[in-house]
């Protein structure tokens, strides 16, 4: 709890395979605050775009997603027994289909779209403005909440984040090879930040955490320490 009795918003940004999700979403626990995934709402407007055929030879189609605009909604559910927060489109869970090959391939297309970015920043700024969010992305702290009272943007060496990837993929049993890992993540980075529309970008006065040699438990240490030295509070 801040001063003026509010919670904060907290930005959590950066590169993929940073383990951003990772380390917001025990952030969260910790602190007794809602966590927010919007890589998942694009994922699932993705989901929603591929369904309905808005997809075609690589194009968004815009007359599909003009539609898909005004009808698709997308929230976020708790899970009783797992306390774990999942994706729903239109009232349905997605959480698994989300995070398939076929989604992962064209969100970044979807992602792209100024209305839809437009639509999804809207819903994103709904669900924090009350404070106590610990949000996860790309543009948080510099567009979605530049008010944020605490911002962190996290990095680490490509070499090491294809190394997590690879170990990730493998595990699920995908066939892949460690340089093709790394050479996607380089192209992902460089997709990210050079496209027009709210391009990754550090927010000026976001706090740089480059995780390349930290553990996970480091991580969280220092991350709530940072947290409490800014907004003061509780913590479990
Ligand atoms: O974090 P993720 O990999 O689940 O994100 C999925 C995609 O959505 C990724 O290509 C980046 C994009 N994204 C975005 O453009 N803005 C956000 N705030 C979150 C994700």
């Amino acid at each position: 709890m801040m001063e003026n009795g509010k919670e904060p918003i907290v930005a959590v940004d950066g590169y993929s395979s940073t383990g951003k999700s990772t380390v917001a979403k025990m952030l969260a626990a910790r602190l007794g605050y809602v966590y927010i995934d919007t890589g998942a709402m694009y994922r699932a407007f993705t989901l929603a775009a591929i369904r309905a055929g808005a997809i075609r030879d690589g194009k968004a189609d815009e007359e599909g997603i003009r539609k898909l605009l005004q009808t698709v909604r997308i929230d976020f559910r708790r899970r009783e027994q797992s306390g774990k927060f999942e994706t729903y489109l239109n009232g349905v869970c997605v959480e698994e289909q989300i995070r398939g090959m076929e989604v992962s391939g064209q969100v970044s297309l979807i992602a792209a779209l100024p209305a839809v970015r437009r639509l999804l920043t809207g819903q994103q700024r709904e669900m924090g403005k009350a404070g106590g969010v610990v949000m996860d992305g790309r543009d948080i702290g510099s567009v979605v909440f530049p008010e944020a009272e605490v911002k962190f943007f996290m990095t680490a060496s490509p070499r090491v984040r294809a190394m997590r990837r690879y170990k990730e993929l493998t595990a699920k049993g995908e066939p892949v090879c460690l340089e093709e890992v790394e050479e996607n993540i380089r192209k992902r980075d460089y997709l990210d930040e050079h496209r027009d529309e709210s391009p990754l970008v550090r927010a000026a006065d976001a706090i740089l955490i480059d995780n390349s040699e930290m553990t996970v438990a480091e991580e969280l240490e220092l991350m709530s320490g940072i947290i409490r030295e800014r907004c003061g509070g509780r913590e479990g």
